[in-house]
């Protein structure tokens, strides 16, 4: 017999899974989410109104364990991310050596371990290179899949769970058993497991400053904002001053902590808890306007005469300033606008960015009352303002101040590229901008820039890459931030440039 509910019922246990599990689920899910459903109420023997309402208000553990069965992604593997792995050998764990010294304790966390070669991995990297057998190690394994976590306990894995195992690693930790691999019993030891669900807050589990370095991969990509928000501010509490987080490598701490400084050693990026934690943190956002300016003629010219791309967007500034100026248009407040107000006068101020009127609109940010310069908004559209002006390093230190404010802002990220190329400074630039795109993966302009950058170093390959990868984030670019980020260049003329640019690098746009 089928469980008689409807489209409301679904959206209830969506929202109940939501709050419980932390788990989120777009509307695309809503079939698999409704034959779960089906499924669980069918095995509870009750009606589904009944069902929801236990699931929403008992503590229901062996339903909720049932429910991670069915709900949640368990793919892992052995030295997943393999660079995080050498970051944390070469960075993360010689500083947090240094850090406990004097009690030659270390804790790590391996939390969302599914069937835990996550934790192993942590075990076999702490025994090869904490070698000195005075130092108390222990890793903690949490899931809140107690199937997962029997598989864990059993350290018997496939070679489809080693395959991004180096071979020197498999052949001095395992063994072969049949067509398993056997963890040796060193480091399987220094691992323990326990069901736990985190997006609970029990304070046993998330004791303030016990652990040295937290790996939360693959985890809050699956969850909902609210619920990897808290996760995170969980695991800040938990994590040492000085301490590690590493996420999974899609993942990003934006918009949910100010918690953590952002790290990039190794090809990869992670986290270093700040010796302060912050109060809860606001994503800046951008004037939303819909207004596109007009693109110049030739963009692929202007790049083309130009050394760098901040040259490009300097010229062409100027260029539109000059078409774009007429002798009746009021003039910023010197000339005849209204006496700033605090926080509107961005609008004002946006208004004549909008309208190319650089000059004037950088004039009506040097008139905003002081406390404008602690607002990072603020601070975005002036550092954008003196990058369009060419007035380079004002624009790098309005960047600085801002990441000061907001060290995850991929907009300063990307103009701080843009200012380091400037200065001469290629691997700088090229920093920034990896930053920026780890930051915001739907954030073009940096991809753009990297490909700029690809191409005056001859490098082919990376700039048909990443102009590609532009071209394809261009058609979808938010109309803002295009407008704030593109150079004076509308999306067809950017559009066009990555399309011509890809063909005489040999590619197809
Ligand atoms: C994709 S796996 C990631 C495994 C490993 N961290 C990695 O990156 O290879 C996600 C794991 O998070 C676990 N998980 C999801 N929601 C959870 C929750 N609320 N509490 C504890 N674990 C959870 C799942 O059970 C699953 O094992």
């Amino acid at each position: 017999m089928t469980p008689e509910f409807g489209p409301d019922e679904v959206e209830s246990f969506r929202s109940i899974v939501g709050r419980r599990l932390g788990l989120d689920f777009e509307d695309t899910k809503l079939g698999f989410l409704a034959d779960v459903l089906s499924r669980r109420v069918r095995s509870s023997d009750r009606g589904c109104g009944i069902y929801l309402r236990r699931l929403e208000s008992g503590p229901a553990k062996d339903e909720i364990a049932a429910l991670a069965q069915e709900l949640t992604v368990a793919e892992t593997y052995f030295f997943r991310n393999i660079d995080q792995f050498r970051a944390l050998a070469e960075v993360g764990l010689p500083d947090r050596m240094r850090a406990q010294a004097a009690r030659r304790r270390l804790r790590l966390l391996s939390a969302g371990c599914a069937s835990g070669e996550e934790a192993y991995s942590l075990a076999i990297l702490v025994r090869e290179n904490v070698p000195d057998a005075a130092w108390d190690v222990s890793i903690l394994g949490i899931d809140v899949n107690p199937a997962m976590l029997e598989r864990a306990a059993r350290a018997r894995f496939s070679a489809w769970a080693l395959r991004e195992t180096p071979s020197e690693v498999k052949q001095r930790w395992f063994r072969s058993d049949g067509r398993d691999l056997v963890l040796d019993d060193a480091a399987r030891t220094s691992v323990k497991f326990e069901e736990r669900n985190l997006n609970e807050n029990e304070v046993e589990l998330w004791e303030p400053g016990a652990y040295d370095v937290v790996f939360c991969r693959n985890v809050i990509m699956y969850f909902t904002p609210e619920s990897a928000q808290a996760l995170i501010g969980r695991i800040a509490r938990t994590l040492a001053p000085g301490g590690y987080l590493f996420l999974g490598h899609a993942e990003t701490l934006r918009g949910l902590s100010q918690d953590f400084h952002l790290r990039h050693t190794h090809g990869t990026f992670y986290y270093q808890r700040r010796s302060r934690l912050h109060a809860p943190h606001q994503e800046p956002s951008p004037g939303r306007s819909q207004y596109a300016p007009p693109a110049p003629a030739s963009l692929t010219a202007v790049v083309e005469g130009s050394d760098t791309w901040v040259e490009a967007i300097r010229r062409a500034s100027e260029r539109i300033q000059a078409i774009t100026r007429t002798p009746s248009q009021p003039l910023s407040p010197r000339t005849g606008l209204a006496a700033p107000r605090p926080r509107s006068d961005l609008g004002q101020v946006l208004d004549l960015f909008h309208r190319e009127r650089f000059r004037d609109a950088l004039e009506l940010v040097r008139a905003l009352p002081p406390d404008s310069a602690k607002d990072p908004d603020v601070l975005l559209v002036h550092a954008v303002l003196l990058t369009h002006s060419g007035r380079i390093s004002e624009a790098e230190e309005t960047c600085r101040k801002l990441l000061e404010m907001d060290e995850l802002n991929a907009g300063a990220h990307y103009l701080l590229a843009l200012c380091r190329e400037g200065a001469g400074d290629r691997s700088g630039a090229i920093d920034h901008d990896q930053v920026a795109v780890y930051l915001d993966p739907g954030f073009a302009m940096p991809r753009l820039h990297l490909g700029l950058l690809a191409r005056k170093a001859s490098d082919r390959q990376t700039e048909r890459r990443e102009l590609s990868q532009a071209l394809l984030l261009l058609q979808r670019e938010d109309a803002s931030r295009l407008l704030l980020f593109g150079g004076g260049f509308g999306r067809e003329a950017l559009i066009a440039l990555c399309q011509a640019e890809i063909v005489a690098a040999g590619g197809n746009p």
